[in-house]
């Protein structure tokens, strides 16, 4: 079968779609074995200080909403922040959540998280879990989904419960941890 592949590669021939076509024929879709992955970790989202883990990159040009927080309405961060085992930081970083949160409340104060959280250590070592999801984080728990991943976590779905560990309103730094219920390929 590889070899077929690499040959078809090397001659330049098309395999599971014709030459002529840019699709395959749809063939019923067999689901492989369902398992389910528990993952427990923090992770630490710092906008104040020298090595911010979460930078704005967009606000609204007005006043709008909780103007008075780090984080007013309509507010746009990236971030690489790093996830650990632990609480705090000196306990071994696992990995990093790079995305995207804005401040998307106006009554409550409410994020939506878009975000890749990739490992890289262990068995899950270069495979992400990805989170797209409102994050009510004056709640001091709750749940977001995750809606897919890459590597280990192919096709993943499942959904994450929060809890903050700390929160400093005034600079917005946070501790949050975070259990995971995954069920992947
Ligand atoms: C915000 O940006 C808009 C569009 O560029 C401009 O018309 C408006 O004057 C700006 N408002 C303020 C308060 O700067
Ligand atoms: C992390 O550990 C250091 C050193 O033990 C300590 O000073 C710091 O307060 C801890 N941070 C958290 C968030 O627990
Ligand atoms: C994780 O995977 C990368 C890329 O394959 C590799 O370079 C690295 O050594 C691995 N790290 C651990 C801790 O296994
Ligand atoms: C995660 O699970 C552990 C162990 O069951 C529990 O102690 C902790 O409170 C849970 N945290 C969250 C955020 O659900």
């Amino acid at each position: 079968m590889e070899g077929r592949l690499v040959l078809a590669l090397i001659l330049g021939v098309c395999t599971t779609i014709p030459c002529h076509a840019y699709y395959s024929q749809s063939k019923p879709y067999v689901p492989p074995t369902e398992k389910v992955a528990q993952l427990h970790f923090f992770f630490h989202d710092t906008i104040s200080g020298k090595d911010p883990s979460a930078v704005l990159v967009a606000h609204p040009n007005f006043t709008t909403a909780f103007n008075n927080t780090p984080i007013p309405f309509g507010s746009v961060f990236a971030t690489d922040d790093p996830i650990t085992v632990g609480p705090n930081l000196t306990s071994g970083v696992i990995g990093n959540a790079q995305g995207l949160w804005a401040s998307t409340g106006q009554d409550v104060l409410d994020l939506v998280v878009y975000w890749d959280i990739g490992f890289n250590q262990g068995k899950f070592n270069g495979s992400s879990i990805s989170i797209f999801s409102r994050d009510p984080i004056t709640q001091p728990e709750r749940e977001v989904a995750v809606v897919g991943g890459r590597g280990k976590f192919r096709m993943a779905k499942g959904f994450a419960k929060l809890k903050t560990y700390f929160a400093d309103f005034s600079t917005g730094d946070a501790i949050v941890e975070c259990n995971v219920t995954v069920i992947h390929h």
